[in-house]
Order: C-alpha cells, then sequence, then structure tokens
C-alpha cells in the first residue's frame, strides 16, 4: 500500500500526508520516511510525530479540555470542542466520546470508531469517570457513605460513587453514570456546589497531564488497547 493511502486510511488528508511526510514528521519501521508515494508494508509501523497511534480506518484522540468550550458539533454562541481541536485532527466521523459541561475541563475523548464510543457511553457498561471537584462547603464522612449508597436526585437514584475527601473542599469522584450534570447534581444533592470540576480518566486512561488545556494528541497503542478491553471488545481494530 502506498504511505499517503495508508496515512488517507488513518484520517489525514492527502495533502496533510504528503506535508507529514515532507516535514520529517512520519517514520516507517523506524526509518524516517522520504516519500509519501513510497509502497509499505500494510503491517508497518507506521508513526507520526513519534506516535503509534492512527490506526489505519480509525482515530483516537484525547483533548485536556479548556474551561468555555461546548461539546458540541457546532454552536451559535461558544466556541467548541471541534473548534479547539488541531485542524489536521478534525476529520471526517470523529465524535466526541460523551460530553462535558462547557465550564468542566479534563479529559475529553474523541473517536471515529462508532462501536468504542457506543460502549463507552452505553450505560449498562459502568465504564468509570473519574473527576476531581472543589466545592463551596466542607465535605466529611456522611459525604463518602451517601455518595456510597447512591445518592436520591428529583428523577432517579445515582448508581454509589466512590468519594476520596483530599482536602476538606475538594474530592476526587469516581462515577459509572454519565447523565446531563451528574456530577454537579450529585453534590447539591449533599448541600455543595461544585465551583470547579476536571475529568481525570475514563475507563482507566488518564488525562495526559502534559497537554496544557486545549492540547490534544492522539492515544497511544496501549490506550487504544486499554479501552477496548474495558468495554469487552476484543483485539485491536487493525488486528
Ligand atoms: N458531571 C457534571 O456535572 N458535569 C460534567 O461536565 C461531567 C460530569
Amino acid at each position: 500500500m502506498r504511505l499517503d493511502k495508508f496515512l488517507a486510511n488513518a484520517g489525514m488528508t492527502r495533502s496533510q500526508a504528503k506535508q507529514a511526510v515532507k516535514s520529517g514528521r512520519v517514520t516507517v519501521d523506524g526509518v524516517p520516511a522520504k516519500d509519501a508515494s513510497a509502497h509499505i508494508d500494510e503491517n508497518a509501523r507506521v508513526l507520526v510525530d513519534g506516535l503509534n497511534t492512527r490506526l489505519p480506518g480509525h482515530r483516537y484522540i484525547m483533548l485536556n479540555k479548556p474551561a468555555g468550550v461546548v461539546t458540541a458539533n457546532t454552536d451559535g454562541r461558544f466556541r467548541t470542542v471541534f473548534d479547539v481541536l488541531p485542524v489536521d485532527m478534525r476529520v471526517k466521523g470523529l465524535s466526541a466520546v460523551g460530553r462535558l459541561d462547557r465550564d468542566t475541563t479534563g479529559l475529553l475523548l474523541f473517536t471515529t470508531d462508532g462501536e468504542l464510543a457506543h460502549r463507552l457511553i452505553s450505560p449498562g457498561r459502568d465504564v468509570e469517570k473519574v473527576y476531581i471537584a472543589d466545592v463551596d462547603a466542607p465535605l466529611d464522612d456522611e459525604c463518602v457513605k451517601i455518595m456510597a449508597k447512591g445518592v436520591r436526585l428529583k428523577d432517579f437514584i445515582a448508581k454509589p460513587a466512590k468519594l476520596d475527601i483530599i482536602s476538606s473542599q475538594r474530592a476526587i469522584i469516581t462515577v459509572t453514570q454519565g447523565k446531563y450534570h451528574q456530577v454537579k447534581r450529585m453534590f447539591a444533592a449533599l448541600g455543595r456546589n461544585v465551583t470547579a470540576l476536571k475529568r481525570l480518566s475514563v475507563a482507566g486512561i488518564s488525562l495526559d497531564e502534559s497537554l496544557d488545556p486545549g492540547q490534544a494528541r492522539e492515544l497511544t497503542r496501549d490506550e487504544i488497547s486499554g479501552l477496548y478491553k474495558a468495554v469487552g471488545l476484543r483485539g485491536m481494530p487493525d488486528e
């Protein structure tokens, strides 16, 4: 297969692929690629910017979502998470996996892999999401107990959540649901308002803290494989 075709299958346009090769960002089996039209083995290890992540056919991306942008494809009023992604990551068919509120920061995954995305957000799978939350009043053991039992909200009882208090008004909370304003509503039910919320991990994949807010990177092969395992998908998408 031609290298530019391989890269195109992985989500780049032909001209992005050519440009990436020309500027020395692509290696094939450890050797810098010189010619985008060169023929390569379909099983070659192709790295772009040193990352072995662009599996043919699908893209897997993490964004450190900044505050102030909405999780939507388009919005009349606010910038969206897609406006924040680098242009060469805004490929056809890419969707955000779940959503974060406009003021929530941290880990937001994107993929073109519909089956994986579907499983990650599917209510029945209890995929763990970990957040760090600042609240406006001190937390105590009673909060931990109530969260562990399942907080009663207006329209449903939230699934049990793990609360680790790390300082008087700051905690790590692990939830397995992703309903609208879920975490904020759970704290509100305990009489605490969330003043800052950041997602640290989803399905065991942690936010890469070297990413500044607004920065994104492709997931590594290990991270993708971790997501596959977490949702009961066998093998890797290119195997
Ligand atoms: N829970 C919330 O309340 N907001 C988010 O953005 C994510 C989880």
